[in-house]
């Protein structure tokens, strides 16, 4: 595996597959991998002949309250996981390399509608962040095909929509949701939870799934949405949303069928998200 900093270096490396007209897939990363990511590699290893991580924290998609300096920084290790999951190319460029005029105003992708609301209502900017470092790799690494983890549901849908809007030519593609055998989305802010939190935490998951239960069988959103909300409560999470989408993320009307359940709340520390997708039936 090549291991990269340099944005003529990532250059280099790509141009003779590239020339040869081999698939290249991108999997974006902020380190600290866990088994999701690897998943993403697989993903992407079945699918293209060069596959291309990144790993970068990307500060723009920090809120001043985020956890930034906090983020944990496992370099050495996820090196390592990624070569052994046949990761072909690691890009983990500098701050400076991506950002070479700083962070006070830098140009940036805005990606209207879907930003707001769920996790860009709680997090302003965010996917203004996540929009800008995303385009940016997009042109670095020019991937016929980029994966990201469906638990991130609104952003998979912020950079679809981006894709759409600025016609990338790169294929977007969503990988399900990796669980611990106790229902916890994996996430690297699971680390942030204590033994104690840790026991509480799929709750969460559970939670979602009775909730979800109960939606496909016809009763009142409001009804179960409000249930939802004082069994998280009642769990221990502070609860950030609680909300049905339809499958592009606009409120549910009595036609919509595809829908998504989604939550964010904090148990402790650390900030946990989850989505559940289920079908609403019919009139
Ligand atoms: O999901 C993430 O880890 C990040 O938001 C991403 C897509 C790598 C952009 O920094």
């Amino acid at each position: 595996m090549h291991t990269l900093q340099a944005i003529q270096a990532l250059r280099d490396v790509l141009a003779e597959p590239r020339q040869r007209g081999l698939r290249i897939a991108l999997v974006p990363t902020m380190g600290n991998l866990h088994a999701g990511h690897l998943a993403l590699i697989a993903h992407a290893r079945k699918r293209a002949d060069v596959v291309v991580a990144s790993l970068f924290v990307n500060p723009l998609q920090f809120g001043p309250d985020d956890d930034l300096d906090a983020y944990p920084r496992t370099f050495a290790a996820d090196q390592a996981a990624l070569e052994n999951a046949g990761c072909d190319v690691l890009f983990a460029p500098r701050a400076q390399t991506l950002y070479p005029n700083g962070f006070d105003t830098p140009t940036q992708v805005r990606v209207p509608d879907v930003s707001e609301g769920l996790c860009g209502g709680s997090r302003p900017g965010h996917f203004d962040g996540v929009a800008t470092v995303v385009s940016m790799l997009f042109h670095l690494v020019a991937p016929q095909l980029a994966c990201f983890g469906e638990k991130d549901y609104q952003q998979l849908a912020v950079i679809r929509k981006m894709v759409a809007d600025l016609h990338l030519p790169v294929e977007i593609e969503g990988v399900p949701i990796m669980r611990a055998d106790d229902g916890l989305a994996l996430s690297s802010r699971n680390g942030y939870l204590s033994a104690e939190e840790r026991a509480a935490a799929p709750a969460l998951y559970r939670t979602l799934c009775a909730l979800r239960e109960r939606l496909t069988q016809g009763e009142s959103v409001n009804t179960v949405l409000g249930d939802g909300e004082k069994a998280l409560q009642d769990a221990g999470f502070s609860l950030d949303y609680l909300a049905l989408r339809d499958s592009r993320l606009n409120p549910v009307t009595a036609y919509t069928r595809e829908a998504v359940l989604l939550a964010a709340a904090y148990l402790g520390p650390a900030r946990l998200i989850d989505n559940l997708t289920l079908e609403l039936p019919g009139c």
